[in-house]
């Protein structure tokens, strides 16, 4: 099995929020030198692939997915020679960077879009959708799409009397892919990075890039938040304008871009829709994408049952060659340890899973030590979604159970318990006020203690890095019988050795069949854990309280 394995089968990705991450200049915000100075400590973390949120020149209306140049980097960010003198240090690290590639849309700023907006005769015109209005002097939008945040997905212009698409936000215009010059342009914006070295990309709101072209009205429906049985949004059915039959192909043509590059890179895409349409971005000969977020974990409760019914369904629906993603947290969702309300024996059993399950997990920053997700006023949010719905009565927002500004899962790493959390120099504003937790929350403090949330991760991380059976083993649940409400259990398999994860999800002390004579223990959520203790006579092994056990 191992030459089947490549390399990004098997790898640990983190994801830097640059703009959070470290700022070197005193400006408040996060920059590409401040990410080489923080490289030690994610390789002793055990981090072996930085995917990076967009660092592009960008007006910043939703923080560099709002792109005004795909080659060349933000100023605040740093320069290019930043960006490669990052790469080469990741690479003379044995780290490999993803980049995300926001191929469906550009900023309105975009030079492509003004002129393209600039009159109906402009050359650059098809590289947008436009279309003239219906009803009484085109006044009324081509049709009923809503955008993914809710609202009519058409922008009226004045100056051509006609509207332009968009999916996302009026501040992002989506890209016409039916238009050959604009796949070529994108497909050269790839080859652009993958000729620097670049080993990857993240591929925004991929299953948006075609729309039926016929504009067919999509329907109404009462569904408010997508699942994986029906991807109808804010009370709107998407069949025309999400996962379209050319999206999946096109899926194929972004790997061959990939393909004509060695080694082996990468493509993981973010793609909202039910199984059965998630399954076609990998291609019919696996020759689609390599990975695809799989975000369940981000929304369902602390719960061994439900987690369990979680990786069954991917295990079936994504065997191998198929490689599944775990994804706890991003910088669209709230903050995995806040879900878990802040607590941390939950969370050091939940990684304890992430790191011990077949396929790829994603760390999203601050995961690792624990940040909590920070209350922030939707009116003033920095994120233009929270300040879209500031509108919403906080009562009705404690029903929909979520945040609805993403600064809350954004904030400033937090290095130290000093000044801005040793973010960034004193004396300056962050663009993001730091967490109030920073004091007991913070790299240098965890690093300390053995017993941190951050030590498990790196404890975690090892024990991976040194066990292939974790990186390529076969997946197997252990069946729990009475005990599934308390208890999730399963082994890895290669070559015919096996190691065996068990998580006790509950407050209580759990007895518990070994299913080893003499198990040798690898790794406890308990620092200070040196063995397994198995009573002799009956085989019986004992689980501490929320403890998480890895053993062969
Ligand atoms: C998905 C990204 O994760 C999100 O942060 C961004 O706002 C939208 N796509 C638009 O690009």
């Amino acid at each position: 099995m191992t030459e089947k394995f490549k390399w990004w089968m098997k790898t640990v990705v983190y994801q830097i929020y640059p703009r959070s991450f470290k700022d070197t200049t005193g400006n408040g915000i996060g920059d590409l030198q401040g990410v080489i100075e923080k490289l030690d400590y994610l390789q002793e973390l055990g981090i072996e692939t930085i995917w990076f949120s967009p660092f592009f020149k960008s007006p910043q209306a939703d923080h560099g997915y709002d792109i005004t140049d795909f080659c060349d980097i933000a100023p605040e960010y740093g320069s290019m020679s930043d960006f490669d003198k990052l790469l080469k240090e990741m690479h003379d690290r044995d780290m490999k960077m993803v980049l995300d590639f926001v191929l469906n849309h550009t900023s309105v700023e975009h030079p492509w879009f003004k002129e393209s907006a600039s009159s109906r005769d402009d050359p650059k015109r098809d590289w947008y959708i436009w279309r003239d209005g219906k009803k009484s002097g085109g006044k009324k939008p081509p049709n009923n799409w809503k955008t993914m945040t809710g609202g009519s997905a058409w922008l009226y212009y004045d100056n051509t009397d006609q509207w332009v698409y968009f999916h996302f936000l009026p501040s992002m215009i989506d890209l016409n892919y039916r238009n050959p010059e604009v796949k070529k342009t994108m497909f050269n914006v790839m080859r652009f990075w993958l000729d620097k070295g670049v080993d990857g990309f993240r591929l925004d709101i991929l299953h948006a890039i075609y729309e039926d072209e016929q504009l067919r009205n999509d329907t109404f429906t009462w569904q408010i938040l997508p699942s994986d049985k029906n991807t109808a949004t804010l009370f709107r059915t998407h069949k025309y304008d999400l996962n379209l039959p050319e999206t999946y192909d096109f899926a194929m043509e972004l790997r061959k871009v990939m393909d004509e590059y060695e080694p082996e890179r990468f493509l993981v895409g973010e793609v909202d829709g039910t199984v059965e349409q998630l399954k076609k971005y990998y291609g019919p000969k696996n020759n689609g994408l390599h990975m695809l977020f799989l975000f369940e974990f981000t929304s369902t409760p602390f719960n061994p049952y439900k987690y369990a019914d979680i990786i069954n369904r991917i295990e079936k629906n994504f065997p191998f060659p198929y490689t599944p993603t775990y994804v706890f947290g991003n910088h669209d969702r709230m903050r995995f340890i806040s879900i878990l309300n802040e607590n941390v024996q939950k969370a050091k059993l939940a990684a304890t899973m992430q790191l011990t399950l077949r396929g790829v997990p994603f760390i999203y920053y601050g995961e690792e030590i624990g940040m909590p997700n920070t209350k922030f006023k939707l009116r003033t949010s920095q994120d233009p979604i929270g300040r879209k719905f500031s509108w919403i009565p906080i009562s009705q927002i404690k029903i929909l159970g979520f945040s609805l500004t993403r600064d809350g899962c954004r904030t400033p790493m937090q290095w130290t318990d000093k000044f801005n959390a040793g973010f960034s120099p004193e004396n300056c504003e962050t663009w993001l006020r730091v967490s109030d937790s920073y004091k007991k929350i913070n790299v240098a403090r965890e690093i300390k203690n053995l017993g941190s949330l951050l030590n498990c991760y790196r404890r975690l991380l090892k024990i991976r890095r040194e066990n292939i059976i974790l990186q390529e083993g076969k997946f197997e649940f252990i069946e729990m019988k009475n005990l599934k409400k308390k208890c999730l259990a399963y082994r890895r398999i290669h070559n015919n050795q096996e190691i065996f994860i068990y998580l006790n999800f509950s407050k209580d002390f759990l007895k518990l069949d070994c299913p080893v004579k003499k198990p040798t223990l690898l790794f406890s959520t308990l620092a200070n854990r040196v063995a397994l203790n198995v009573n002799s006579n009956n085989n019986i092994m004992k689980l501490t309280p929320f403890e998480g056990i890895i053993f062969s």
